[in-house]
């Protein structure tokens, strides 16, 4: 098999793509033929040695992937050979095979390709939880997404426009804001302003302050937006690609504003029936065309370190899958 490893944590470029023997079946699990696998900046954060968790090496990143089921572990019942499954691996995805256990195995409808079906399980399933878990958010509240062109944010504008939500979206380009607008935002913000003019922007558009400020991005844009968080507003904490925001405890005290913390990964790994109920809500939502994840930017397996760079370097619109 070909997989992409990560021998010592640093810069994209030390990846290698290597040819390595293929990990042995085990009773219960089955193998995949994969086809298609995200990319998202968790996993670049996983290799540079940037994130809280820091795998051992040598290890294979990628998360999710998407393939056909081509051999099966001695006990498997519900899968059958041939059948199109997505999986969330946690690691081990950027390869063109993976042994999964046939438990975390979902059949991929039939409305999904399979680059959309591997792209879009931690965006939506965070922004599913974040809005329906955390912030119980209610249609008709208005909700300014930042990062609203990214894997994260755009799952959001789309989540938050299916339930009703107003959505203000802020993201630097036009070609990410026209995505955003085609998942039902409402309004969109340059992000490429200073800090104070998104923030003025939201509070206009959202008639004086928002109900929701929905952040993957944080650093000094989050920090300053929490001013545009109306009366008893929620600041939903997500992510921190510019930096972790310092949030002044006064700005919090005025306009009864709440701080409202989202980690979907962790939760899910503690409760990982829950965690299926959330996903089957959302492939019901996906299934009635309600929700539409967004087609990925495509590249080639031995391409890995330049998609993960093109995603930090913020050049991409939407999502990234890696197609072995
Ligand atoms: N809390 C959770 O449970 C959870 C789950 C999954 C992911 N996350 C986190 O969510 C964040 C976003 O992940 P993602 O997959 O959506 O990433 P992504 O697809 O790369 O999108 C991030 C967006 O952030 C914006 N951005 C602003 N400043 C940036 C900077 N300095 N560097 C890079 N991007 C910048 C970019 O949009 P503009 O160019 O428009 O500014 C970019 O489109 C990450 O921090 C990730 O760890 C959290």
């Amino acid at each position: 098999m070909r997989a992409i490893v990560c021998r010592e944590l640093g810069p994209f470029d030390r990846l290698e793509l290597v040819e390595q023997p293929s990990a042995p079946i085990r009773p219960g699990a089955v193998r995949l033929s994969v086809t298609a696998c995200g990319v998202n900046y968790v996993d670049g954060l996983f290799v540079q040695g940037t994130y809280q968790i820091k795998p051992p090496t040598p290890f294979v990143p990628g998360m999710e992937v998407v393939g056909r089921v081509v051999e099966l572990g001695e006990g498997v019942t519900g899968v059958g050979m041939g059948d199109r499954v997505l999986a969330n691996v946690g690691l081990g995805g950027f390869a063109d095979e993976a042994v999964v256990g046939a438990d975390r195995v979902v059949q991929v409808p039939d409305v999904l390709s399979d680059g959309q079906a591997a792209t879009f399980m931690q965006s939506y399933l965070t922004g599913w939880f974040a809005l329906t878990e955390r912030a119980k958010a209610q249609a008709g509240q208005s909700m300014l997404v930042l990062g609203a062109g990214g894997g994260v944010g755009l799952a959001a504008v789309d989540i938050g426009s299916a339930r009703g939500l107003r959505v203000i979206a802020a993201a630097s380009s036009e070609e990410k804001r026209e995505l955003a607008r085609s998942r039902g935002a409402v309004e969109t913000i340059d992000s490429s302003l200073t800090p104070d003019e998104v923030k003025e922007q939201a509070k206009a558009a959202s008639g004086g302050g928002v109900d929701l400020l929905y952040d993957p991005v944080g650093g000094a844009l989050g920090e300053t937006c929490l001013r545009a968080i109306g009366e008893d507003g929620q600041y939903l904490v997500v992510g921190f690609v510019a930096g972790i925001p310092r949030l002044p405890a006064n700005q919090v005290l005025l306009r009864n504003r709440r701080v409202t913390g989202v980690d979907w990964g962790a939760w899910a790994g503690r409760h990982p029936a829950e965690n299926e109920r959330l996903l089957a809500e959302v492939l019901a939502l996906i299934g009635q065309g309600r929700l539409r994840p967004v087609e990925p930017q495509s590249y080639r397996l031995a391409d890995a370190a330049q998609a993960l760079a093109d995603l930090a370097d913020r050049l991409v619109a939407g999502k990234v899958a890696l197609v072995p």
